[in-house]
């Protein structure tokens, strides 16, 4: 069996319609839009307002997108990975739904949970797949409704959350693709980034409703200094390792949770602004979805050959970074 590589092939994308300024937030919380723009980065986000509609919605809606760029139908798709935090159930997984929706019959799916690091987590994980020849074409969805966990009264997180979702088709393909990726995870024990409650340590009950235990927490403080590092020193491991330069690398996808974090990754790494994708000023942090809605607003100014690193940090702890090489 010859050693084949896994390249992306399609890229899709959703944004729900509405989209959540700044300045209304002022009318939630004691902020303002000179505030946050100046902390995060972040201008607007989308929020999908539909009841009826969660985050398997937005993952069909970037899968169908995904697809058709790659000129693949769901029924040869033999794996779909969806990398969330907000999965429309505990159970079934959201890929086992996005499954149905897209017509997908022959695939097998299931969810991966690694919070803002999740997309790199699992297109590791489909590319590996690829490249031990198991799969032939694997969906990799990253989709969050960040709005169904965010408690609009918490100054200190809402201003920093979107929902979106984005996917890309991997394939396999004799060069280019994912040439390394290097994963890293330190278990929160101080829980300086979480959902309290709902899982099985905090069972839904009108305790955990009154304490607002289906909200995120976080200590920004803490996640902003080991985003920071982790995200700088994972991008130069994976650098260092593939002898690459700044000079060698077109592009910096970096997961979009706070413009300062993403300025300090590309210092590092001695990048010019120009080759860093940045889209944190219209969709805030869209966890799972921040890297595949880049590499979908940028993909037409990438180029065949392209080396482009992917970086990304978040709750779990859990960051880590990916090389590819452009290949279409
Ligand atoms: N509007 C106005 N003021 C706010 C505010 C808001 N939305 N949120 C906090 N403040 C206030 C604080 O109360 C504090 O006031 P004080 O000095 O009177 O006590 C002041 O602003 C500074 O707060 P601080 O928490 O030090 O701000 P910061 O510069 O650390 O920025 C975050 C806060 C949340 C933007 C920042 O810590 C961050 O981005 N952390 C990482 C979060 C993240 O990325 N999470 C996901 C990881 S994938």
């Amino acid at each position: 069996m010859t050693s084949k590589r896994a390249i992306i092939t399609g890229v899709g994308h959703y944004l729900p319609d509405y989209v959540l300024t700044n300045k209304e937030l002022e009318s939630y919380v004691e902020t303002n839009d000179e505030w946050i723009r100046t902390r995060t980065g972040i201008s607007e986000r989308r929020i999908l307002k539909d009841p009826d509609k969660a985050t398997s919605y937005m993952g069909e809606k970037a899968a169908i997108e995904a697809l058709e760029d790659a000129g693949v139908a769901a029924a040869d798709i033999d794996t779909i990975i969806v990398a969330t935090v907000t999965p429309d159930y505990m159970f079934p997984a959201t890929a086992a739904l996005v499954q149905k929706k897209i017509g997908a019959d022959n695939a097998y799916a299931f969810d991966l949970s690694a919070a803002c690091s999740g997309f790199l987590y699992a297109l590791s994980t489909g590319g590996m797949m690829i490249e031990s020849g198991r799969a032939k074409k694997v969906l990799v969805i990253g989709t969050d409704k960040m709005s169904s966990i965010i408690d609009f009264t918490d100054r200190t997180t809402c201003i920093l959350f979107g929902d979106a979702a984005g996917a890309v088709v991997l394939e396999a393909g004799e060069e280019g693709g994912i040439i390394d990726f290097v994963h890293h995870t330190e278990g929160d024990e101080q829980c300086m980034l979480y959902q309290p409650a709902g899982g099985s340590m905090n069972p839904a009950s009108e305790e955990t409703i009154k304490n607002k235990g289906h909200f995120i927490r976080q200590d920004g403080k803490s996640v902003f200094k080991k985003a920071t590092e982790g995200m700088a020193d994972v991008s130069l491991e994976i650098m260092e390792r593939n002898n690459l330069t700044g000079e060698d690398v077109a592009w910096l996808v970096p997961h979009q949770a706070n413009l300062r974090i993403i300025d300090a990754t590309a210092r590092r790494m001695g990048l010019d602004k120009e080759k860093v994708m940045i889209n944190i000023g219209k969709y805030g942090n869209t966890t799972a979805a921040t890297i595949p809605l880049c590499l979908y607003d940028w993909k037409d100014q990438l180029k065949k050959g392209d080396n482009i690193i992917l970086s990304a940090f978040g709750g779990g702890l859990t960051w880590g970074a990916i090389y590819l090489k452009w290949s279409r």
